[in-house]
């Protein structure tokens, strides 16, 4: 049976939460790991609503945080699937903060996961392809088999380098 591919933008999940001091640091700037929190939850909302199955986190690519996010500011966080293999998924994530007093949105973070869909068993189990339909979305899936080797060489090295992995 083959499954249909999807449109990008039908995994599209948009998240909005407003920054409380109970979500910052002691420098007075939200605190990275609710942040990491955040984005591990709508990836897998992205990831799930494409696949419409269970999914389980297998890897996150390097979160690249590029500016501090204040107290009162809101967090608008993007994610869609943006490229699929047998089982697995990438999921980008954007997330945006803004000044909701001047209107200011900047770029915070961007990250890629991978998702790895399974079964009632926890096995792999195949997913629909994905395909862009717009030039920011070809430019992600184009790029993306050259994330996935990368990804694969750096679980190669882990697993070579723990007791009783792979050689
Ligand atoms: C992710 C997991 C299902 C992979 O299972 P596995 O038995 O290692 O399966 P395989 O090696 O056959 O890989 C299956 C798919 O996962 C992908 N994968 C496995 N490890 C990966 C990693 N570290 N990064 C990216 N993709 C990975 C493979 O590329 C493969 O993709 P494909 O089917 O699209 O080609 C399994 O390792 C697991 O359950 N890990 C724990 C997940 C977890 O607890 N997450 C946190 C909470 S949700």
């Amino acid at each position: 049976m083959t499954i249909d591919a999807k449109s990008m933008s039908q995994s599209r999940t948009v998240m909005t939460e407003l920054v409380f001091p109970s979500d910052a640091n002691h420098h007075g700037t939200m605190f990275g790991g609710t942040l990491m929190l955040y984005i591990d939850k709508i990836a897998a909302i992205a990831a799930t609503r494409h696949c419409h199955m269970p999914v389980v986190t297998a890897s996150t690519d390097s979160l690249d945080f590029l500016s501090p996010i204040k107290i009162g500011e809101a967090v608008e966080l993007e994610a869609f699937v943006t490229w699929t293999r047998r089982s697995s998924m990438e999921v980008f994530c954007i997330v945006r903060a803004e000044n909701l007093f001047t209107g200011v949105r900047r770029v915070t973070v961007t990250a890629f996961s991978t998702f790895v869909a399974v079964d009632d068993d926890g096995r792999p189990t195949p997913v629909p392809g994905v395909y862009p339909e717009n030039d920011d979305e070809r430019k992600l899936f184009d790029s993306a088999p050259e994330r996935y080797e990368h990804r694969m060489k750096r679980r190669e090295i882990r697993y070579s380098s723990t007791e009783g992995g792979t050689q």
